[in-house]
């Protein structure tokens, strides 16, 4: 048994005692550990744990290609994992493996790595888990984070964590680079659907419990939050393009979820490729060093993005060649880069070691905290893998699917022409009626998702779920997304039905292959859905996509609206139940949708921009706001109450407000409770998101919903870029109520 083992063993059993003492013994016997294995490591093993590279880098190609099932190359891993001691592998080759294939990769890397077999520090091994654990195959795909974010329900959001974490471990996978903690204010922005929407109060509270879920559950990941900072929110709308925010409202809007996730124990987080104001983020030492580490405290492991030392110099000019790149991003903060390609990183930071440009106290500062995580994550030890049988996976799948019934959003339903009834007969048309591609999006199995892999899976797409339903149902897609297919045969199809569903969207993609120039529904799409309005039918619109597409020209026309986002693989069965009414929607809008192209304004915008052409609050005229959600039942609110009407600044305000279900119909509602500074010494948003319950109701039923909201929560960036609450007026609303009270 090695020493390291010993002392681990020390550890977990200390933890086990679990009192405060014995808490911070073993946080010693971690450090003592710590400087034993740092002192152990040469400068370029040093240098090499703060290498992450690709694992097609190691696998065995033949005439150019992956062949499968996949063999890795020996003599290369034995070069990177014995020879220069790389930290991390990551990725996968190609598209989503096997659970055995994934063992076969993790063992075998893990094996090279350990020191009995010529290794020293075993590597850890990071993989993107998007929307569950996407990368292997036949695991549970759940809606992406926007559809998560749309059910406004924080434990549903640890469920998916808890399946994402578990079926992540069953692979070998100890690290994901998952949540997305961008704040996306940009519908343009191709990463959209990856993030929790518009308001940083909801991503900050789901972010951090998907977080704590992936960390803290019985099979825990590292997690690595994404992308720091302002990464989401491109001028452009297009990827990895300059971002200009200034630096009070990046601390007011983008910074908060980052903030919260390191509270709750985040271990890693991901720069974003961005500049903000001329300063790629990765060279940025002011956000990355001053904020980051020194103001919010984060000691965990920054890691750079996709090759993005080298673009440091390539893309963004700032460097002469990749050895600044290194220079600059070391200085900035950097511990861990993603190369992925290549030793570039490798040789040109033990070169600046050498030529003292960089000191190897900075290296061991890194060092450390990439070897604290692989002992927090028991690296070091023997790594067991839980197994996903059937009832694990249909117990995640339970989940998935209640994360799509939840999220997916009726926007409009006019005329009760929803639920559908079984016995009219449907017409279904539409470029996204009938695929599995369309539900999941990107990031499943393959990086696109644009392939037909996922097309063998056996899930039911919406016209195979709609199947079980409804006694005549007939389809023909009518139009490709951006192609007119047969219109005359849509036509005369829906002239035979009572009601025609709608499912229309976009192609998925992520990242510079999605950017777009515009935000409208494609013309193929609109045209179809014209011919469709035109025979007279009501249309149920089914919009499965990446973000609000524009579709001003066709909202009015059709009686019903639903926002699907990318609900995933159980998506097909949801929509069809939430269609005919065997389950209730309760989704609302995690974004503002807009009813114009160039009318981007968010929910929390200032008053200024409220005022229209008239000089009137005419101004913000969205197609639907941020979130908006209808339901098969009504809700009604009354007896809204706060304790006091004079709070001072460390106090709590206690909200009361009854609910009531006023319908036949068990609902869901989501509490949503906002609060306006109605003046203050920064110009104001019209109203900011402090606080939400998802509750149930039964038809009749009338509950009291309380919250508990502290007075420090009502704080703003002010100019000096600190945070802080002015005495003055507030106005809190519920639910169409308002009362207003004062801060002293
Ligand atoms: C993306 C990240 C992703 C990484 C690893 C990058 O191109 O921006 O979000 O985690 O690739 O695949």
């Amino acid at each position: 048994m090695t020493v390291n083992r010993i002392i681990l063993m020390f550890i977990a059993f200390i933890s086990f005692i679990g009192c405060e003492r014995g808490e911070q013994v073993a946080q010693r016997a971690q450090e003592a550990s710590i400087d034993s294995l740092l002192n152990s490591l040469s400068l370029e093993q040093k240098v090499g744990q703060m290498t992450q590279m690709n694992v097609e880098v190691f696998i065995q190609r033949k005439g150019g290609n992956l062949p499968y099932p996949l063999r890795l190359d020996t003599a290369k891993l034995i070069e990177a994992i014995q020879k220069r001691g790389i930290g991390s592998i990551m990725n996968t080759a190609g598209h989503a493996l096997d659970p055995e294939d994934w063992h076969y990769i993790t063992q075998t890397i893990r094996f090279f790595s350990q020191p009995e077999n010529g290794g020293t520090i075993p590597i850890i091994y990071a993989l993107d888990a998007v929307h569950g654990a996407n990368y292997v195959a036949n695991s549970t795909l759940f809606p992406h984070q926007l559809g998560m974010a749309a059910t406004w329900n924080d434990s549903l959001v640890n469920a998916m964590g808890e399946a994402t974490a578990f079926e992540s471990r069953s692979a070998g996978i100890p690290w994901i680079f998952s949540p997305i903690l961008d704040v996306a204010r940009q519908p343009l922005w191709v990463q959209f659907f990856e993030s929790f929407g518009e308001d940083p109060y909801l991503t900050q509270r789901l972010g951090s419990t998907l977080v704590q879920a992936y960390q803290e559950s019985e099979w825990p990941v590292a997690a690595c939050a994404k992308h720091f900072v302002g990464y989401g929110f491109p001028f452009s709308g297009k990827d990895r393009t300059p971002v200009h925010i200034g630096e009070r409202a990046l601390r007011e809007v983008h910074l908060p979820p980052f903030d919260e996730a390191v509270k709750s124990g985040l271990r890693s987080i991901m720069v974003g490729s961005n500049e903000l104001d001329g300063i790629p983020m990765l060279a940025n030492r002011y956000w990355i060093e001053e904020v980051l580490r020194k103001e919010i405290g984060f000691d965990g492991v920054i890691l750079s993005d996709w090759a993005d030392v080298a673009h440091l110099a390539d893309w963004h000019r700032v460097a002469k060649d990749t050895t600044e790149a290194a220079l600059l991003a070391v200085r900035a903060g950097l511990d861990m880069a993603m190369v992925p390609d290549d030793y570039s990183f490798y040789y040109d930071v033990i070169r600046l070691v050498n030529e003292g440009k960089i000191s190897e106290e900075r290296i061991d500062a890194s060092v450390r905290r990439i070897l604290k995580m692989k002992l927090d994550m028991d690296l070091f030890a023997e790594m067991e893998a839980p197994t996903v049988d059937e009832s694990t996976l249909k117990a995640h799948s339970a989940a998935a699917y209640e994360l799509a019934v939840e999220g997916i959003t009726l926007l409009k339903n006019e005329d009760g022409v929803l639920p559908l009834r079984a016995s009219e007969p449907v017409f279904l048309a539409g470029p996204t009626a009938h695929s599995l591609v369309h539900l999941n999006g990107s990031w499943s199995r393959t990086w696109q998702g644009m392939d037909t892999l996922i097309t063998h899976e056996t899930h039911p797409t919406v016209y195979e779920a709609m199947r079980v339903f409804v006694h005549e149902l007939t389809y023909k897609e009518g139009s490709a997304i951006d192609r007119v297919g047969e219109l005359q045969d849509a036509v005369n199809g829906a002239l035979e039905s009572s009601v025609i569903v709608l499912c229309l969207g976009e192609a998925p993609a992520t990242e510079k292959p999605g950017d777009r120039r515009d935000l409208t529904l494609s013309r193929a799409q609109l045209e179809l859905a014209n011919a469709m309005l035109e025979t007279g039918r009501p249309v149920v619109l089914v919009l499965l996509q990446d973000r609000p597409q524009i579709i001003a020209e066709i909202a009015d026309k059709c009686a019903a609206v639903i926002m699907a986002y990318r609900p995933g693989n159980e998506g097909g069965r949801a929509l069809a139940d939430l269609l005919f009414g065997h389950r209730n929607f309760s989704g609302h809008l995690p974004f503002t949708y807009p009813s114009a192209v160039n009318d981007l304004v968010t929910y929390d915008h200032k008053f200024a921009e409220t005022i229209g052409p008239d000089w009137g609050p005419s101004g913000f005229r969205p197609q639907w706001e941020f979130g908006h959600g209808l339901s098969y039942s009504s809700f009604e609110y009354s007896a809204l109450s706060l304790d006091q009407k004079t709070y001072a600044k460390n106090d709590t305000i206690r909200v009361s407000v009854e609910v009531g279900n006023s319908s036949e119909i068990k609902g869901k509602e989501v509490v949503q409770v906002y609060i306006s500074d109605e003046i203050a010494s920064v110009t104001p948003p019209v109203k900011r998101l402090r606080d939400f319950a998802k509750i149930s109701l039964k038809p009749g039923e009338k509950n009291l919903v309380d919250f508990e909201i502290p007075v420090a929560s009502l704080a703003f960036v002010a100019e000096d870029h600190k945070r802080i609450v002015e005495p003055g007026r507030f106005t809190l609303r519920v639910g169409g109520l308002e009362q207003s009270f004062e801060v002293k």
